[in-house]
């Protein structure tokens, strides 16, 4: 139970003068977010054709539909990923939905057409097809068709429903409003639920907007929210009180938005807590001054990276400590996660040898990836060792007999404490050691052989991953 003064806040509102602004907005940015007739008719040609295909190599028992947000109406312009999914009957086994259905993916692609097909694997396999000549790319995903969620075998089972309660709740207004909220979220770097950015999915977007109704009300709400929020869209209301606790205690997380199709599912569950505090300050800027300006965040230029963060550094009396490698080619969340771990890692690493770091980014990029430290500059030459209390017979004298090199042992109350030389005079060397010790255990797919450590410049390439990795951490809006 939170204890304290209550300071009521004034909610963040539109004024009136900010509504004729922000409705010109929003006419302004329904134009380039809302692909044009014909655009959609040539993705709806694709979609048909590759469809047709598909219902040709497959057997009978296997349906053949429409996904995502081509389907519903709910598709960003410029957006050329159509999804289809291969529906067969919850009879069929597992290893016949995998080898067939990626094998009637693979026979719908074309080489004269600059076509091929890439196996993925998700929780769940499934077939990419990249369509060079027509610029789109298909997802083909073998999944069981069911009727209810309880029915379901793999995640991927419930996108069937999805289409289903989109396409029968929301309004064409409505999901003219999901477009925006996409772009705009994408336009402040919290759209997509996928480990590198923790945002929104496009399925959340659509449920955030039936449930407050329109843009302008799913930013308001936005713009004023604290955790725990608890949604459940199907009845279009938020829980409070005891039920919201249970919830936050089930699905361990803040922020839950009950899948209306199953509601043992929190479709808000990859978003972090960063990426919804982003988007509440991205609504509030947008309240403020409802432009383009603050629809899209401003953009940085990368040229001259390496100056760009020298002079950064300059400010904050830092240096940069970069570890830079090669990542093999297998899925990006997976190589996310193990490169935000060995981060913090090394973090914490740094931390207890008395550094003190100041900002820690990260990147992956195609098959590069680095961590990069700024570390505060101060020369480290001994650390304090917290000991036992006195009392503690034995752990005392341990403590002292461990220690017959230190500077100073001392007391402070009953406990002891020693001051010990550093075992990393910097930052550097610290780091060194951890990529070359064999004693030091790094994630599986992160190899210390292809690792180098840059301190301050590194080559121009490799710069520009760092900035854009600051620039992406920033908090820059106008409130
Ligand atoms: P997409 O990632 O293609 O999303 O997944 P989308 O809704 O089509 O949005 P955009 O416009 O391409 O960005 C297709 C469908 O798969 C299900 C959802 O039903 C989604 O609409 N899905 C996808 C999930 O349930 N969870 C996920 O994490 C991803
Ligand atoms: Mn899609």
């Amino acid at each position: 139970m939170h204890v304290g003064v209550l300071v009521k806040e004034e909610a963040c509102t539109l004024g009136k003068s900010g509504s004729k602004k922000f409705d010109a907005l929003v006419t302004a940015m329904l134009k380039k977010v809302k692909p044009s007739q014909s655009e959609i008719e040539g993705t709806t040609r694709i979609a048909n054709q590759i469809m047709g295909l598909l219902k040709e190599s497959a057997p009978k028992d296997v349906e053949i539909l429409l996904a995502g947000s081509t389907a519903r109406g709910t598709q960003l312009s410029g957006n050329s990923d159509i999804d289809i999914f291969l529906l067969f009957p919850k009879s069929a086994k597992k290893e016949r939905l995998e080898t067939q259905g990626l094998r009637i993916a693979k026979s719908v692609i074309d080489r004269r057409k600059n076509e091929r097909c890439e196996i993925k694997y998700a929780e769940h396999p499934y077939a990419k097809l990249f369509l060079e000549d027509a610029g789109v790319t298909v997802d083909v995903v073998p999944a069981y068709k069911i009727s209810s969620a309880d029915e379901r075998a793999t995640a991927v089972d419930r996108t069937q429903l999805h289409n289903e309660f989109v396409n029968s709740n929301l309004t064409q207004r409505q999901r003219n409003c999901v477009r925006l909220l996409k772009a705009f979220f994408d336009g402040h770097g919290v759209y997509g639920a996928e480990a590198m950015t923790e945002g929104f999915s496009g399925y959340l977007c659509e449920l955030l907007i039936y449930h407050y109704g329109s843009f302008l009300q799913a930013i308001t709400a936005f713009s004023n929210v604290n955790v725990p929020l608890v949604i459940e869209a199907k009845k279009r209301v938020e829980m409070g009180g005891a039920s919201a606790e249970a919830l936050v205690k089930k699905f361990k997380s803040t922020f839950i938005v009950i899948d209306p199709t199953d509601s043992n599912r929190n479709v808000a569950a990859n978003v972090s807590i960063e990426s919804l505090a982003r988007a509440a300050l991205a609504s509030r800027a947008l309240l403020k001054d409802p432009s383009k300006g603050t629809f899209y965040r401003s953009g940085y230029s990368d040229l001259d990276a390496n100056a760009r963060l020298s002079a950064l550094r300059k400010g904050l009396g830092a240096s940069t400590y970069t570890i830079h490698f090669v990542v093999p080619d297998i899925a990006e969340d997976i190589i996310w996660q193990q490169l935000k771990k060995l981060s913090s890692r090394l973090g914490s690493e740094l931390s207890s040898n008395g550094f003190v770091t100041m900002l820690s980014l990260q990147s992956l990029h195609k098959r590069e990836a680095l961590i990069s430290f700024f570390v505060r500059d101060a020369v480290i030459k001994a650390g304090i060792a917290k000991g036992p209390s006195v009392f503690m017979g034995n752990a005392a004298s341990r403590f002292v007999a461990a220690r017959r090199n230190s500077h100073l042992i001392s007391l402070e109350g009953d406990r002891l404490y020693a001051i010990d030389s550093s075992r990393y005079a910097t930052p550097k060397a610290l780091l060194h050691a951890f990529i070359s010790e064999k004693s030091s255990e790094l994630p599986s797919y992160l190899e210390k052989k292809h690792m180098r450590i840059y301190v301050n410049s590194m080559p121009e390439s490799v710069a520009k991953l760092v900035y854009q990795a600051y620039n992406g951490r920033k908090i820059d809006y106008k409130l």
